[in-house]
């Protein structure tokens, strides 16, 4: 892995500090659970694919580019990174459906999003590197992905062994860290991240100071109706999520993004949750939505709560 490139960019006492973390977190990777993520990533030989396509089916490599006993070693590896939750994807000619319609979110963030070119961009909560793809397509300068979860960590850089796109980085770090990183980023996203942390203020803070003056924030989150500025805080889950914390309605979120220091904060996109969205698929066979919901009133949850909604919400730091 390259744990390099950020030498260049970030003065040493904050280099120092998440260097420490990221080696405590490679030796995560150590762990028994995570060899078989590993042997599955070794499994076929890195080479750049000169097939990529970077548009609402991420497509890295073609059928013809793998032997027929490449493919079997591709079926095998693909099986072991499930659930795939972000996509879709199209990896040498295996369609992967994946639960979430990744690109519905991005088309939501496209028409508000400044120019990516020549940018410092963060996406907390990275998962597979699904929206980290698509944002290469735009030419940043680079793109640091956040994620602490191993399983994500490795697909990532199985997807990326064969697409090799430069400025690409995947860090086993969270949103906990983004403080490491004073006035580095000019885009960040924190999309379906704030409602899973006990201190959404403090974490928004935490990306504020991440950020370069006139940066652009995109935020994405759960979300209730209702037009007072609320949260819920679920007993215990919320639509059987669980580590679901502060679920709020579009204002309280509005007003949480504002107070944490952010101007121009605007929504620009609200939806209520559908299973054209989110759903089980052969390559995420879990519950899904559907199975969150009330049998006999999907305006509830299995809980009795307010079914869920997504909020779309951009800010700048002055
Ligand atoms: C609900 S998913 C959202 C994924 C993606 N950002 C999206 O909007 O589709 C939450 C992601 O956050 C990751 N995650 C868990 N703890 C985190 C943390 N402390 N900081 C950042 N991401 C975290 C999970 O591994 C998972 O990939």
């Amino acid at each position: 892995m390259d744990t390099d490139y950020l030498h260049k960019f970030i003065k040493k006492i904050e280099y120092d500090s998440i260097q420490k973390i990221r080696n405590e977190r490679q030796q995560w990777l150590q762990r028994k659970s995570n060899h078989k993520f590993d042997k599955a990533l070794h499994a076929i030989p890195a080479f750049q694919t000169r097939h990529l396509v970077l548009e609402d089916i991420v497509s890295i490599g073609k059928s013809e580019e793998l032997s027929p006993e490449q493919h079997e070693t591709l079926q095998q590896t693909l099986d072991t990174y499930i659930p795939w939750r972000k996509g879709p994807f199209n990896v040498f000619g295996t369609f992967i459906d994946s639960e979430w319609q990744s690109h519905m979110k991005w088309n939501r963030v496209l028409p508000v999003l400044d120019a990516l070119a020549g940018k410092r961009v963060a996406d907390i909560g990275c998962n597979n590197g699904y929206y980290m793809f698509r944002m290469a397509a735009y030419h940043p300068e680079l793109v640091i992905g956040f994620d602490p979860t191993a399983r994500y960590y490795y697909s990532f850089h199985f997807l990326q062994r064969f697409a090799q796109l430069p400025g690409l980085h995947f860090e086993l770090l969270g949103i906990e860290h983004m403080h490491y990183y004073p006035a580095f980023f000019d885009t960040v996203f924190c999309m379906g991240i704030l409602y899973h942390h006990t201190d959404p203020i403090s974490m928004l803070r935490k990306i504020y100071t991440s950020m370069k003056p006139k940066g652009q924030l995109i935020v994405e989150s759960l979300g209730i109706p209702g037009e007072e500025s609320m949260a819920l805080f679920p007993q215990k889950r919320y639509a059987k999520v669980p580590g679901t914390w502060f679920v709020p309605t579009q204002s309280c979120l509005v007003n949480w993004i504002r107070r944490a220091g952010f101007r121009q904060v605007t929504p620009f996109f609200a939806k209520k949750l559908t299973i054209d969205e989110q759903r089980s698929t052969k390559w995420a066979p879990y519950e899904s939505l559907e199975d969150f919901l009330a049998p006999n009133d999907p305006s509830l949850t299995v809980e009795g709560y307010p079914a869920p909604w997504r909020f779309y919400v951009q800010a700048r730091k002055p």
